[in-house]
């Protein structure tokens, strides 16, 4: 029987250093939507390959990637799960989608136009990067995006591009919906609480990884940047540091952040702190189990028959778009 489940998909660049942003802000959503819909998730390498790399650290970072993938909870035997460049369909969809993107619109681009700022050579796949993310999305007709608010402008651009295409050719791509949580979908730097918290921060305080000790957990979240007045209070302007601790414990327990306000208030930093310390802790723990369980030879060939699958799944889809841009015969 077909199936009728609507599909989701969404991607994660394999550049080491997985954090609690990405598991709050995109991945922990990755995992419950595979309980009610088709779900397609990548590990996104030919992305990663836009800035400066070394080849080997990057084949290991890759295998890493979807090993903590699977220990978050993504399960292959549920999801489509691969790695994008194995996939060549989606380097074909990119091209077709590029020759229908204004470079004005690129030029927008807000990721883009940091990265170059903060120094990483300017090269046409950076700039291009939204187009074949667009590309990843649209090749599995996905109607939801689970991602970090940092992603909402190329996810608009994906729609655009849908529409482009559309009106163009016939009605082929549905319109995705990006699917942002409403608390945690920007977690910012613990040492910065003014810029989001990176992989690719030089300073290792600046970010709690998925697969930090409960000790280094404790140590970075006791010397995360706050503020000298003792309240416990959600306020952005006033105090970045504290609301930033306040999402993160919520995304960690599911209380709400009024509820922690009330409860944590008047108690002091030091107290709260080592709240949300315990509470990334209890929440990351299972997860640190499930990745010490896993066997490498088995993660790599569970990522090799993902890509068969996902390779035949997309090859149908490459003719059908073949087809309405006249690249083949009808
Ligand atoms: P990447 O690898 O940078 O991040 C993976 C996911 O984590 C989210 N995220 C955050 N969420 C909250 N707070 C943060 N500090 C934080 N940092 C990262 C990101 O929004 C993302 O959802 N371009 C994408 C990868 C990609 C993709 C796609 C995503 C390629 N193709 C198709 C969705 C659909 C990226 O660089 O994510």
């Amino acid at each position: 029987m077909a199936d009728e489940r609507k599909t989701v998909f969404s991607g994660l660049q394999p550049t080491g250093n997985i954090h609690l942003g990405n598991y709050l802000g995109a991945l922990k959503n990755w995992v419950r939507l595979q309980d009610e819909y088709d779900t397609v998730y990548c590990v996104v390498d030919l992305h990663a390959i836009t800035v400066d790399y070394d080849p080997v650290k990057f084949h290991q970072d890759r295998l890493e990637a979807a090993k903590v993938l699977m220990a978050v909870g993504i399960d292959p035997g549920r999801s489509l799960f691969y790695f994008q460049s194995q996939v060549p369909q989606h380097s074909e969809l990119a091209w077709i989608l590029g020759t229908m993107t204004p470079t004005g619109v690129l030029n927008r681009m807000t990721q883009y136009k940091d990265k170059v700022a903060k120094g990483v050579a300017a090269n046409l796949g950076l700039y291009s990067y939204p187009v074949l993310m667009a590309a990843d999305i649209l090749l599995y007709r996905a109607s939801l995006v689970p991602i970090g608010d940092d992603q909402k402008q190329h996810l608009e651009m994906t729609r655009d591009l849908a529409e482009r295409f559309n009106n163009r050719f016939g009605e082929v791509f549905p319109i995705p919906d990006p699917l942002i949580p409403e608390t945690t979908a920007r977690i910012m730097s613990l040492q910065e609480p003014g810029n989001k918290m990176s992989k690719s921060d030089p300073n290792e305080k600046s970010r709690v990884l998925i697969l930090d000790s409960p000790d280094d957990i404790t140590k970075k979240i006791k010397s995360a940047v706050t503020d000298s007045d003792p309240d416990v209070r959600f306020d952005w302007d006033e105090k970045p540091g504290i609301s930033n601790l306040l999402e993160i414990m919520s995304g960690c327990t599911g209380q709400s952040i009024d509820d922690l306000v009330a409860e944590y208030g008047d108690k002091g930093y030091g107290v709260f702190k080592q709240a949300v310390a315990d509470a990334v802790i209890a929440e990351l723990a299972s997860v640190r189990a499930s990745y010490k369980a896993l066997d490498d030879a088995e993660v790599a060939r569970l990522m090799t028959k993902g890509a068969l699958d996902a390779r035949q799944r997309a090859e149908g889809f490459q003719q059908e778009i073949r087809k309405f841009t006249g690249l083949s015969g009808i």
